[in-house]
């Protein structure tokens, strides 16, 4: 290979889904395939217990914050929190059929619409501090919850998402604690993902930033890509519908060499740049060991991980036979209280707003010695179709 060539491209790499193609540069995270995901070069597991607006800071500066930082920019989205009302009654009247991603895609244009400023840094702020209200009303609208209350000043960043969320029930000291692992374990992972990318791409034709993290989060829509947590957590409850609350290792593994043999999926293993267990994921699987032992999905997500680890490695062909975050973070959601499936993707895609906004900030005003990336426009070669 010539000198400063990253990757030798060849036909074999066509129709690949660009995998391992390098695009350009991420100032926020990187994933390693052995390492897996860090923010600004530390991993992720270091960061599973700081306080998410840490974590943001860190994403947004470059940097760790002082505690006086840290709280200085906390009051800062605090002072952006609330959205107009005229933003909360048009998401309240979105229909309330088909899946709520797409009604959270929607919710963002219609965000765009009354909120957005035009500006990336502005718009980027007002994203990370109105989001948590968007979502909250969203969800409270689709699942007739009731009305959402205005954010509370006294509280913190993940407090206010619960505390605007109706959910009946809820339990709000087990749901701040697991929404704030939940976040900071989704903020961010790397350029490449489909929704960061797809993001960065529509804004690259200067598209503002709401519209382009609309995009985003049709993109995280998807049964492949973010609405996987919800598939996931649906696979783990019928596998213990059918193996059991006291299903063995020995059970679940024939479960799963049956279902293999019978073609049918086995959800929550493989990733596209991973090659160990996803570190995400390790960091819920302790979580869940360490609060939800006794809890009958959390018991199979954990025989799932050991045994369907176990009977995928004897398979040469599967490049990664491991875990990936989907395979426990619905479970764990769900032994913390939170008992929607169908809204798992909306929390995904409120985290990791976070991570897309910042990284079009950087990809518009600061990339290029300020100049931004050019507009997306990859080459594709003709071929007469057969
Ligand atoms: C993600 O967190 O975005 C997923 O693991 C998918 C990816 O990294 O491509």
């Amino acid at each position: 290979m010539r000198e400063g060539t990253l990757f030798e491209i060849t036909k074999e790499h066509l129709e690949t889904g660009m995998r391992g193609f390098p695009v350009g540069y991420c100032v926020t995270s990187y994933v390693d395939p052995y390492k897996g995901l860090t923010y600004v070069g530390k991993p992720i597991v270091e960061m599973q217990n700081k306080h998410p607006l840490e974590v943001i800071y860190l994403l947004y500066h470059g940097q760790p914050g002082s505690k006086e930082q840290v709280k200085h920019f906390e009051q800062e989205l605090m002072k952006r929190a609330f959205c107009q009302t005229e933003t909360l009654r048009h998401i309240e009247s979105l229909p309330k059929s088909g899946h709520p991603m797409d009604a959270f895609a929607a919710a963002l244009l219609i965000a765009g619409l009354v909120e957005g400023t035009g500006d990336y840094r502005e718009d980027c702020l007002d994203v990370i501090a109105k989001l948590p209200q968007i979502a909250a009303c969203l969800m409270n609208s689709l699942a007739a919850w009731g009305e959402t209350p205005e954010p509370n000043p006294e509280l913190g960043y993940i407090e206010n998402f619960i505390h605007m969320l109706q959910m009946p029930g809820k339990k709000t000291s087990e749901l701040v604690d697991v929404m704030r692992l939940f976040n900071v374990l989704h903020y961010d992972h790397d350029g490449g993902n489909l929704s960061t990318f797809v993001g960065k791409a529509v804004a690259s034709s200067q598209e503002p930033m709401w519209g382009a993290l609309a995009a985003s989060m049709t993109a995280l829509a998807g049964p492949k890509h973010g609405r996987a947590n919800q598939d996931c957590l649906e696979f783990v409850q019928n596998v213990l519908q059918e193996a059991g609350e006291k299903a063995s290792a020995q059970d679940i593994e024939k479960l799963i060499r049956h279902k293999l043999a019978n073609n049918q999926l086995v959800f929550g293993f493989g990733h596209a740049v991973l090659r160990v267990e996803d570190p995400r994921a390790t960091i819920f699987y302790e979580y869940a060991k360490k609060h939800f032992p006794q809890h009958p999905l959390v018991k199979i997500a954990l025989l799932l991980r050991s045994e369907g680890s176990r009977v995928l490695k004897e398979n040469p062909k599967i490049s990664d036979p491991y875990p990936n975050v989907d395979a426990i973070s619905g479970t764990v959601l769900m032994a913390a209280g939170f008992t929607y499936p169908e809204f798992f993707t909306i929390l995904f895609g409120l985290s990791r707003c976070v991570g897309i906004a910042i990284q079009i900030v950087y990809e518009r005003l600061e990339a290029r010695g300020g100049k931004g990336t050019p507009i997306v426009r990859p080459l594709y070669l003709y071929k007469v179709r057969k």
